[in-house]
């Protein structure tokens, strides 16, 4: 059945190459499963040669957890690390991509400047998609000398474990396009959902509602494990773990993308703010004392 709003698959591209900007860990998650799913080449790109290759060397580990576990066969491994390689040069790398995806820093103007280097070096067809998850693609795309094969692209975290994917039409995101994103996504064996250029989408503005709501709490008095405990057997995960698991950093911009867009429904927790201000990454740690006057940012060792 083809999914609401998506258009015909009649329309859809064929994906031969995928290219990737950026390798941090979710562009790495990402790459793996491009490689996969659509058993096509898949470079990862970064600012430096060292942070490519750690994204490839992430691939190949994951890659050693499926053979372990008995999920693929030798030659399935063999062939998967060969599918990923690492560059930071983007004009090789992106040569006869005609799919890339971003996930560099969450940032609009970071993110326009990638665009507008990789439409330098692709074809005017090679689908531009972004993984962002508050930014407009609207915004993203009005640059670019062919804004129409922008387009979102959202996957959750653990990418290859979380079945959604939120694609995300610009105003001048043409059919054709969409219509890739769409049949992409289903190669990735994922659920996929037209969502509307709108400050976080749909999954990250309820989450951000609901982890907005449990950080006042926090805020308030009530300690993080006490929290996280509450939602034992509500969620999936624990709130605080949550945050871990999708990085303080991200949870932050997009909160703060909310709360620019609704302040009267969002809220930015001064604790969110400081744990991004100190670089610290699991709320978890004993070192988590970040203001004394602040009872609630306290985490007993
Ligand atoms: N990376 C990769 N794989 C992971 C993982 C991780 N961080 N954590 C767990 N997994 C894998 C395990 O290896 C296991 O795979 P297997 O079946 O092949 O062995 C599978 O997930 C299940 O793991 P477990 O049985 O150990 O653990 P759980 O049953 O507790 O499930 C979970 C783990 C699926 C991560 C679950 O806790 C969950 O659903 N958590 C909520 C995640 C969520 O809400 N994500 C969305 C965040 S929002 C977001 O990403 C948007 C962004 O824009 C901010």
């Amino acid at each position: 059945k083809r999914p609401a709003g998506a258009p015909d698959k009649s329309l859809a591209r064929k994906v031969t190459k995928v290219g990737i900007v950026g390798a941090g860990l979710m562009a790495s998650q990402m790459a793996l499963l491009f490689a996969r799913r659509l058993q096509v080449p898949v470079v990862l790109t970064d600012l430096d040669e060292e942070r490519a290759q750690k994204g490839v060397s992430y691939v190949h580990n994951e890659v050693e957890k499926l053979l372990a576990k008995g999920r693929i066969n030798s030659d399935k491994a063999n062939r998967l690390k060969s599918l990923v390689t690492g560059s930071a040069d983007k004009a090789t790398a992106f040569a006869g991509a005609d799919f890339v995806i971003e996930a560099v820093f969450e940032e609009m103007s970071v993110k326009k400047s990638v665009f507008a280097d990789v439409e330098k070096v692709v074809s005017p067809e090679c689908i531009l998609a972004t993984n962002t998850s508050s930014l407009s693609i609207t915004e993203m795309a009005s640059e670019l000398e062919h804004p129409e094969r922008v387009v979102g692209f959202h996957f959750f975290n653990p990418v290859a474990i979380m079945p959604l994917l939120e694609i995300v039409k610009g105003e001048q995101t043409d059919d054709a396009t969409l219509a890739t994103a769409f049949a992409t996504g289903k190669g990735l064996k994922k659920t996929t959902i037209l969502v509307s250029d709108s400050p976080s989408f749909i999954v990250n503005r309820l989450l951000g509602r609901f982890l907005g709501e449990v950080a006042k709490a926090v805020d308030a008095g009530t300690p993080i494990e006490t929290a996280d405990a509450a939602f034992a057997g509500v969620a999936p995960m624990p709130p605080f773990m949550l945050l871990g698991l999708v990085g303080p950093a991200i949870a932050l911009h997009n909160n703060e993308t909310l709360v620019k867009a609704f302040p009267e429904r969002f809220y930015v927790s001064p604790l969110l703010e400081k744990v991004v201000e100190e670089k610290i990454s699991s709320f978890y740690l004993p070192d988590l004392t970040i203001d004394p006057k602040v009872k609630a940012l306290q985490v007993a060792p």
